[in-house]
């Protein structure tokens, strides 16, 4: 039987649980996305078909992309399609850390699946129209915080990085 695949999930969420609006960021964090690239580089990113094209670069240099479509036969150049959670499930790295890296609706299918979340919670309120998932606190136990309680140019919002892991 295959073993099971690592899925962990990377988001930067508002306090009020935003995350995009006009199939945008709400925000530019230049930490935040140092981070990020940092952290999938050389890995598998998994993604629904509408943040693969808010992407400004695409795909990103030195990963391996997955991308959900419900659209059947559907090919974007130099990535791996999917046409349901299974089917990406399928095609993940069995190996390593696979990252699902957005939007809204594959955040909210995959939560159920992911052992780890990386959350950068962004202290400020936005409007929005797309939200991440209320978190069950009795299924996630935070296991590291680091706080970024400055501001500057290229950081303008406070926040924070936080990770999860599933309690068994
Ligand atoms: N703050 C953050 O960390 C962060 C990260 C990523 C994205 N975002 C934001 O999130 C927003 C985009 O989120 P979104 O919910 O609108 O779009 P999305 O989740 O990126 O993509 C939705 C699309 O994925 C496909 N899809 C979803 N579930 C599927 C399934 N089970 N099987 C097959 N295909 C499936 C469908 O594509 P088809 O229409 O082709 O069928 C669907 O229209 C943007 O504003 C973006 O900036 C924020």
């Amino acid at each position: 039987m295959q073993p099971n695949k690592k899925i962990s999930i990377i988001v930067a969420v508002a306090n009020n649980n935003a995350i995009g609006k006009d199939n945008k960021l709400l925000w530019h964090l230049s930490e935040d996305l140092k981070r990020f690239k940092q952290r999938t580089s050389g890995h598998y990113i998994i993604m629904g078909k509408n943040t693969y094209y808010s992407l400004p670069k695409r795909p990103l240099p030195d990963r391996t992309h997955i991308i959900l479509t419900d659209v059947p036969g559907e090919q974007i150049d130099d990535c791996i399609m999917a046409y349901s959670i299974d089917d990406a499930i399928s095609k993940m790295n069995p190996r390593e850390e696979n990252f699902i890296i957005g939007g809204a609706s594959i955040y909210r299918q995959f939560l159920p699946h992911a052992d780890k979340l990386y959350i950068t919670w962004v202290h400020e309120k936005f409007e929005a129209d797309t939200f991440f998932p209320e978190l069950n606190e009795k299924e996630w136990k935070k296991i590291d915080e680091e706080k970024f309680p400055y501001t500057d140019e290229k950081n303008p919002f406070p926040h924070t990085y936080a990770t999860y892991e599933r309690i068994p």
